[in-house]
């Protein structure tokens, strides 16, 4: 009886396994969105929101709400995705990002008279990361942006995130942690919230850019790019293959910041020289290419 029910368990939840493949293929092939290779506890746990809000009883409903309903691949995917956020989200981070990157990375440009700093936000959600950067670097740089031609490039999968991250506009609450004097340098008042003043938003590019998709990097010799708190969304292999797009992205000497919660892959490691392993920052130097 034991042994039955077992079996019985297993078959269902191999067959479970089998419709979220076909799912997921669908919402590849004809949503555009690839989440194959997410991690599938996340994606299940995501997904019964979608069924639940559609009535669908089972992954086969839910793949014919789908055909009915091409609209219900956006929502979809807006659930799929966890867009929490914070500006200098993990503090940490961005603290030694001011101390182990900057002074490096600025030294070495003004050694070679080089003006170009280049910075990419790979899974930005609503902006708030990449803004954290431009304060960063403003700050660091003693509000001397001029002597620079600086651009952060802030890429994301959610258009709609992409669209409220260009506007700018923040809650008190999203901007609950800043200091007075960091909102009296890059916020205006407006209305109840805030929202980034034209300096800092002139520094920021958002786009679209899909960072498991098979497309070659859309940004090449980068001197800092910040991947954090995504690749802990996807399967293993999926992680190597990203930080090999990333690794291809980076100038010589370049830095990849992946942030308190990531882990470091194995490939990595053998790859660029750790500056921080609770922040997981890292260089790509001579040295190590
Ligand atoms: C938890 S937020 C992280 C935001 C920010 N990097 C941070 O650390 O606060 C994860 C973001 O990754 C985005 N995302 C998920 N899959 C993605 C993909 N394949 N390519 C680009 N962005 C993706 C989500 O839309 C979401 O905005």
């Amino acid at each position: 009886m034991g042994t039955k029910t077992l079996n019985m368990g297993n078959i269902v939840a191999e067959s479970d396994a089998t419709a979220l493949d076909l799912l997921l293929e669908k919402v590849y092939r004809s949503g555009g969105y690839d989440f194959r290779g997410y991690k599938r506890g996340t994606v299940t746990r995501r997904l019964e929101r979608r069924l639940h809000a559609t009535r669908a009883k089972t992954y086969l409903d839910y793949m014919r709400i789908l055909d009915t309903y091409p609209e219900e691949y956006e929502k979809l995917a807006d659930d799929l995705t966890i867009k929490v956020s914070g500006f200098f989200r993990s503090p940490y981070t961005f603290l030694q990002v001011s101390r182990l990157v900057l002074p490096e990375l600025v030294s070495y440009k003004k050694n070679r008279r080089q003006q170009e700093l280049r910075f990419w936000s790979t899974a930005c959600a609503r902006g708030e990361e990449p803004y954290s950067i431009a304060m960063l670097l403003d700050d660091f740089l003693e509000h001397r942006l001029k002597d620079f031609n600086i651009s952060i490039d802030a890429t994301d999968i959610s258009r709609h995130a992409l669209h409220e991250a260009q506007t700018g506009r923040y809650s008190p609450k999203e901007i609950g942690g800043l200091s007075p004097a960091i909102l009296e340098s890059y916020f205006i008042r407006q209305g109840e919230g805030y929202v980034v003043n034209s300096n800092l938003r002139q520094m920021v590019n958002f786009s679209y850019f899909d960072l498991v998709s098979t497309e070659p990097p859309p940004f090449l010799n980068l001197d800092c790019i910040f991947c954090c708190n995504i690749l802990i969304y996807l399967q293993k292999q999926l992680q190597e293959k990203v930080l090999d797009m990333l690794y291809d992205s980076l100038a010589t000497p370049g830095y990849l910041v992946l942030g308190e919660v990531e882990t470091p892959t194995d490939n990595l490691r053998g790859r660029l020289e750790c500056l921080d392993a609770k922040a997981k920052i890292y260089t790509k130097n001579d040295k190590t290419v």
